[in-house]
């Protein structure tokens, strides 16, 4: 490929008639919030979709309505929201899971219900204790219930990478009868290989009669860390659509990671010879708001979106880069979201500067917002004297989905501290708090260190049986003065299915403590 070739694709996405258009299927507000601890609310699921949608996915899978009526009202709020993308509810294969997600996608403009049903051996032998046959007729009453509330039905025969292949046939040529418009084949288990994959697309693709009336989707799991090699596999043999997740959250080891599988048809387009809707210098910025919201890391080494993904550190790899970038870089920073300098703030920046630094970081605010998140750069510059890029997104969301809402109708919120405390005896700590309005004190004289002693506090002053399950800190950018994220997971010991998170951000990481368990409080009440 030419030089020029190169840029085109990195820059501007493959275009024009030798590629094909892959669908994009996000599930993170569905399998990826299944992951453990990455549960959402409505409002962070609201904010989650309209910055999918502003990626350019085509499908977003929004939740699985019959499971609770908080992921019904989900579905329903979000599917009033998308404009273009398609809003999608998953079901079982039974009535009642059919009617919830036809139901909660009443207000969608391009509805979807994916229904599924297992079909492996293993799954029909000891979990559903259905022959073949019936299998495939329930597939098909399933299908054409839905076909009644939406003309968009995807079918998934669950675990179909360990269906034998002549029943997967059987059953996708059955549901495509029946009026299903894609079918997803999804590696439930993450087991599959990228030549089992590609050999079973084939094999569907090839031997499937009706399968041109569909789009041939897959779903694969992380288990063994191949869902990208294996959705990619699954292009390449000819599937028309990949379901994925940002920052590959999902069920156990995840699923197929959204940026990855995207860049890597961006980047390789002679292999592929396929590209998608998404604006690719979008994905840094989305995978921090998921990261922000879920609580859940991104690693330093993550490919695409990790902090290190385009970090040069050997001198030989720097030389290269300066005399020629494409040396040692495949994709530009810029192409997936990463800003060019990390220009920093300080107490002498003013509003405009701090609008200016959002709207390059891709973030748009009202000017109510900034005003707000002005205040809190101020009150930052008074505690820190270099403000870092890092510094202004977490100001930012802890403004825009901070616990304003949940402290508004409203419960705890965390006033101020003091602590006496040294390596001998127990921490003194008096903590300030309000609650609905009020304000209420109190002092903890338990605990081995500040932080254990700020949970007793908080604990007495909530009145109920709190556990900490998690409690995990991280510096938001280097030096001494850097702000510290501190994320905490607590229980109520009455209720132990139910495990609240709570984030915290401050220069004083005893207090981001604090502020991280009074939010997670705000979520149990
Ligand atoms: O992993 C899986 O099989 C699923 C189905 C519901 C598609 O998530
Ligand atoms: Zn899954």
């Amino acid at each position: 490929m030419s030089e020029q070739e190169f840029n085109q694709n990195e820059e501007r996405g493959n275009s024009g008639e030798n590629y094909r258009r892959i669908v994009i299927f996000d599930t993170t507000l569905r399998d990826g919030e299944q992951s453990p601890g990455a549960s959402m609310n409505l409002r962070e699921k609201l904010e989650a979709a309209q910055g999918l949608e502003d990626l350019g996915v085509d499908v977003i899978e929004a939740g699985f309505p019959i499971i609770s009526p908080g992921d019904f009202q989900s579905v329903k709020e979000i599917s009033k929201i998308l404009k273009r993308t398609s809003a999608c509810g998953l079901a079982r294969c039974v009535d009642k899971d059919i009617d919830a997600a036809g139901e909660a996608l009443k207000d969608a403009l391009h509805p979807r219900i994916h229904i599924f049903l297992a079909t492996s051996v293993i799954h029909r032998k000891y979990k559903l204790r259905m022959s073949q046959d019936e299998i495939i007729a329930k597939a098909v009453e399933g299908v054409r219930r839905g076909r009644n509330l939406c003309s968009d039905i995807e079918f998934s025969p669950e675990d179909a990478t360990r269906t034998e292949i002549d029943f997967l046939c059987r059953v996708v040529e059955a549901v495509i009868d029946a009026g299903a418009r894609t079918v997803n084949i999804p590696d439930t288990v993450g087991y599959t290989t990228p030549q089992e994959m590609y050999d079973r697309i084939k094999a569907l693709i090839n031997r499937v009669p009706n399968i041109d009336k569909a789009i041939l989707s897959v779903h694969c799991h992380n288990d063994l860390g191949m869902a990208v090699a294996n959705s990619l596999s699954a292009v390449s043999a000819g599937a028309g659509q990949i379901e994925c997740t940002i920052n590959g959250l999902g069920e156990r080891a995840g699923n197929c990671a959204l940026e990855e599988v995207v860049m890597a048809m961006r980047t390789r387009p002679n292999i592929y010879k396929a590209d998608t809707k998404i604006i690719s210098q979008k994905l840094v910025p989305m995978s921090r708001l998921i990261s922000r919201i879920t609580g859940l890391q991104v690693p330093r080494n993550k490919a695409i979106v990790g902090m290190n993904a385009f970090a040069h550190e050997a001198g030989i790899h720097q030389d290269g880069i300066l005399k020629e970038r494409t040396t040692y870089e495949i994709m530009s920073p810029e192409s997936v979201g990463f800003t060019k300098t990390d220009l920093v703030l300080g107490k002498h920046s003013g509003r405009a500067a701090l609008a200016d630094r959002a709207h390059q970081l891709g973030y748009v605010l009202s000017p109510e917002q900034l005003d707000a998140v002005f205040v809190e750069f101020k009150k930052l510059t008074d505690r820190k004297k270099e403000v870092y890029d890092a510094d202004i997104h977490a100001l930012i969301d802890q403004q825009n989905r901070g616990p304003k809402d949940e402290i508004k109708d409203n419960k705890w919120k965390f006033v101020s501290y003091s602590l006496t405390c040294s390596s001998e005896g127990s921490p003194k700590l008096t903590l300030a708090l309000t609650h609905r309005g009020e304000v209420v004190g109190v002092e903890s004289e338990e605990g081995d260190g500040p932080i254990h002693a700020a949970f007793w506090a908080i604990r007495k002053a909530s009145d109920l049986p709190l556990i900490m399950k998690e409690f995990k800190i991280e510096a938001i950018t280097g030096g001494p003065d850097a702000q510290g994220v501190v994320i905490v997971h607590l229980q109520d010991e009455r209720n132990p299915e139910k495990v609240f998170r709570g984030q915290g951000v401050s220069t004083d990481i005893i207090e981001a403590g604090m502020i991280a368990m009074v939010n997670a409080l705000n979520r149990m009440s």
